[in-house]
């Protein structure tokens, strides 16, 4: 069984910057509030006329170049969104044809901030078995969309962003490559992260005037208690791809976490006993992009010089569900 390795990446965000203090004028916030609380400085929103297969098209392209495969070699493509451009098919079928792939198998995967880490497991499994030798992973989102930009909405408007980066994953050769994958889901507490309409569940399809009413057709979240679960699971997966690989923290070059929020980022530095440049960060730049924000820390940080060949990293999410996942890679 040959292990799959990262040979491409990509990203792209929408041209639009919203400053913090673009958003306090349009609801009651502060880039006080904002920055001390989270980080952020600035995110994209994607404008009316860029939908999510749009920014993972970006995204992919610069995956491929780097990666040097064209649409011919692709033989399996995997999205991760929350914002797909249709109810139904997936990004991923919108994607297959801008890129004019060969009729491979294309599919979303559903898994909210874990997604990007969930679709790399499942291309490294294929790949493992046989059964691509290509794969384009992808995470992306324009789910600024989605957000009640009112004061109302406040508490997430101003934490996320859009945004798509993309990984080209190839059969590997060498000891170099993704050594594990570790995928985890806790529904109990789904209600603390999510957007439940327009869905099947009774009363939260679009004719529904009071659910749109009751802002049950934006996303909510429970901030404080997806927090106390953040610190808990991000420390807990990235230990387990430790310990499956026989590595201990000294052996770790570079944490790639899902951009949630710099101050869970300290609480696992702290938790995990690492200062904080072993822990990579652009959400001040970003926002949370959910799906996208894995790989367009990844992509910023290979390109910055931070990951070598032979560094092991490893790659960790925590989000709506809720999820988590890690990566373990020798790069
Ligand atoms: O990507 C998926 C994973 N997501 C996460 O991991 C996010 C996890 N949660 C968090 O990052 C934090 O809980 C938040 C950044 C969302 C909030 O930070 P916090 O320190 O937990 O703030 P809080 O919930 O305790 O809210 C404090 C106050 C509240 O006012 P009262 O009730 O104390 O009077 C909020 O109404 O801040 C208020 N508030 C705001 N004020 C200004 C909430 N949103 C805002 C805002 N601007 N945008």
């Amino acid at each position: 069984m040959h292990k799959s390795k990262i040979t491409g990446l990509g990203f792209e965000v929408p041209e639009k910057v919203v400053l913090n203090a673009d958003l306090e004028k349009i609801m009651d916030t502060s880039d006080e509030w904002i920055q001390s609380r989270s980080g952020i400085k600035e995110r994209r929103w994607a404008s009316e006329d860029i939908a999510t297969s749009d920014l993972a098209l970006g995204a992919s392209k610069k995956a491929m170049e780097m990666a040097g495969v064209s649409p011919e070699d692709i033989d399996l493509v995997i999205v991760g969104t929350l914002s797909s451009d249709y109810f139904f098919p997936g990004v991923s079928a919108q994607l297959q044809d801008k890129l004019n792939l060969r009729n491979v198998a294309a599919f979303d995967i559903k898994a909210a901030c874990s997604a990007f880490v969930y679709c790399l497991s499942v291309g490294d499994q294929f790949i493992r078995s046989g059964m691509a030798e290509t794969a384009l992973i992808v995470g992306a989102v324009t789910q600024t969309k989605l957000i009640d930009k009112t004061t109302r909405g406040r508490d997430i408007a101003v934490l996320f962003g859009d945004g798509a980066g993309a990984a080209i994953i190839q059969t590997s050769n060498d000891d170099s490559g993704i050594l594990s994958t570790h995928l985890h889901c806790e529904g109990k507490d789904m209600r603390n992260l999510w957007m439940e309409g327009p869905g099947s569940a009774p009363g939260v399809w679009i004719n529904n005037k009071q659910a749109i009413a009751d802002g049950r057709l934006s996303p909510f979240m429970n901030g404080r208690e997806v927090f106390r679960n953040a610190v808990t699971r991000f420390p807990e997966v990235i230990q387990e791809a430790m310990d499956e690989n026989g590595l201990t923290m000294d052996d770790i070059k570079l944490i790639i976490p899902h951009q949630a929020n710099n101050r869970i980022s300290q609480a696992v530095a702290k938790r995990m006993g690492i200062d904080m440049d072993r822990i990579y960060s652009n959400i001040h730049k970003y926002g949370n992009t959910t799906a996208a924000s894995i790989p367009i820390a990844l992509t910023e940080a290979f390109q910055e010089g931070k990951i070598k060949k032979g560094d092991h990293i490893i790659l960790a999410a925590f989000g709506a569900g809720y999820t988590w996942a890690s990566a373990a890679i020798r790069w």
